[in-house]
Formats: C-alpha cells, structure tokens, sequence
C-alpha cells in the first residue's frame, strides 16, 4: 500500500471565530466545520493532516521550523499574517515542499493592503 502524505494544515489569527466573525464577508461556517470536511477529504485521498490554528506570528514560525522533514506539504490561510509576515514565508520557504496559500475571501477585491502577499512568491498556487 502507498504510503500516506502527511500534510501541514494552518490556520492563522483570528480563524477560530469563523462562523461569528463578519458573516457577510467569511460566511457562517465554523473552523470546526472546514477542519471536519478537510479530514474527511484526507481520509479519502490518503493523506495525513496535522492541523493548527494560532493567532501568534511566532508560534506559527515554530511550528512550521518544526515540521521540517516531517510534512510533504503545507495549506496555510496565514490571515492578516499573510500581508505583513516575511517570517511566515521564510519558514515556508524553508520547508522546501508545495505550499498552497489560501483565502476565504476574494483579497484582491478588499481594501490594497490586502492585496499584497508575502506568501505567494513562495506558494505553489493560491
Ligand atoms: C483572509 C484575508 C485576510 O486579508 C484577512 O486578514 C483574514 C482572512 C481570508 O481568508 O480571506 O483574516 O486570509
């Protein structure tokens, strides 16, 4: 039997209130909800999820230091992280794996400061 990827699942500051947090611009579905839909999407396609949610910048820059060698690849939603962070994307970097930058809101169609990213140079794909 293949052997199972292992995959790096974050979540960044302020995701644990999906579900109360703006309701028109994130919609109603809680972290719970996307972390269960997740695992039980990994399950089928035989990956592994390690997954996080911190609203600390250092903490999510250890955790992913951490996982180097140990994760085959990284989804992250680094938040408000993901426009002001170059120690996020340093740490990604350096994990040297496939890196998908997520949204759940359409950031190019908000406010300029958060049309920037410091992640995507660094991701596989947004
Ligand atoms: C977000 C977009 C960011 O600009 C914002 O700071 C977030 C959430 C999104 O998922 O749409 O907290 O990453």
């Amino acid at each position: 039997m293949a052997e199972r990827r292992r995959l790096l699942v974050l979540h960044g500051p302020n995701l644990q209130l999906l579900g109360k947090r703006q309701p028109e611009i994130y919609g109603t579905t809680t972290l719970d909800d996307i972390n269960r839909t997740l695992r039980e999407r990994a399950e089928t396609s035989g990956f592994d999820l390690d997954i996080h949610q911190s609203n600390s910048e250092g903490s999510i820059v250890t955790l992913i230091g951490d996982r180097l060698g140990k994760v085959d690849g990284v989804l992250i939603n680094p938040a408000a992280y993901t426009h002001t962070s170059v120690a996020i994307a340093d740490a990604l970097a350096a994990l040297a794996v496939p890196v998908i930058e997520i949204h759940l809101s359409n950031v190019a169609a908000r406010e300029s400061f958060r049309h920037h990213s410091y992640v995507a140079p660094i991701a596989a794909g947004t």
